[in-house]
């Protein structure tokens, strides 16, 4: 099958890769960027954990054909660090436990900082809502919103 060049930037970096005109942007990133911190949960848009951004839309990478990110800006879980600092979402999911096997906290993580970089004050109601697509089979929600709640807190005081 013929294969589609691709010109993309991924974390900031410029990336080219060939890919066949079915080939998902999670099987792209996974197998030939090895760039594996985004998950398969399920491959049908049900479950959040391949969440990545396209041009700062938040997106299911399982249900974006690799083609479509063509002079596009991808940033996933590997771009959310800075300069070997954690993003104070990574931190506070640390400080309040927000995690046990760690499957779906790349897709939280990736999903809630889309949330913060739009609304950096968002309320419980919002946080819960807006994270309804990331399923996590083991932690429950209940400290991932407390963990999201009080890194928009520290995010807002740093503006100031
Ligand atoms: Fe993409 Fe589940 S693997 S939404
Ligand atoms: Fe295991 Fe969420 S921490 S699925």
């Amino acid at each position: 099958m013929t294969k589609i060049h691709v010109s993309t930037s991924v974390n900031g970096d410029p990336v080219e890769f060939l890919a066949e005109p079915g080939q998902t942007l999670l099987d792209i990133l996974r197998d030939e960027l090895h760039l594996t911190g985004s998950k398969e949960g399920c491959g049908s848009g049900d479950c959040g954990a391949c969440s990545v951004t396209v041009d700062e839309r938040l997106v299911c990478s399982c249900l974006v054909l690799a083609p479509e990110v063509e002079g596009r800006r991808v940033t996933t879980i590997e771009g959310m660090a800075q300069g070997g600092r954690l993003h104070p979402l990574q931190q506070k999911f640390l400080e309040h436990a927000a995690l046990q096997c760690g499957f779906c906290t790349p897709g939280l993580l990736v999903a809630s900082k889309a949330l913060l970089d739009a609304n950096p004050d968002p309320t419980e109601t919002e946080v819960r809502y807006w994270l309804a697509g990331n399923l996590c089979r083991c932690t429950g929600y209940d400290k991932v919103v407390r963990a999201v709640m009080d890194a928009a807190a520290e995010l807002r005081q740093a503006r100031v």
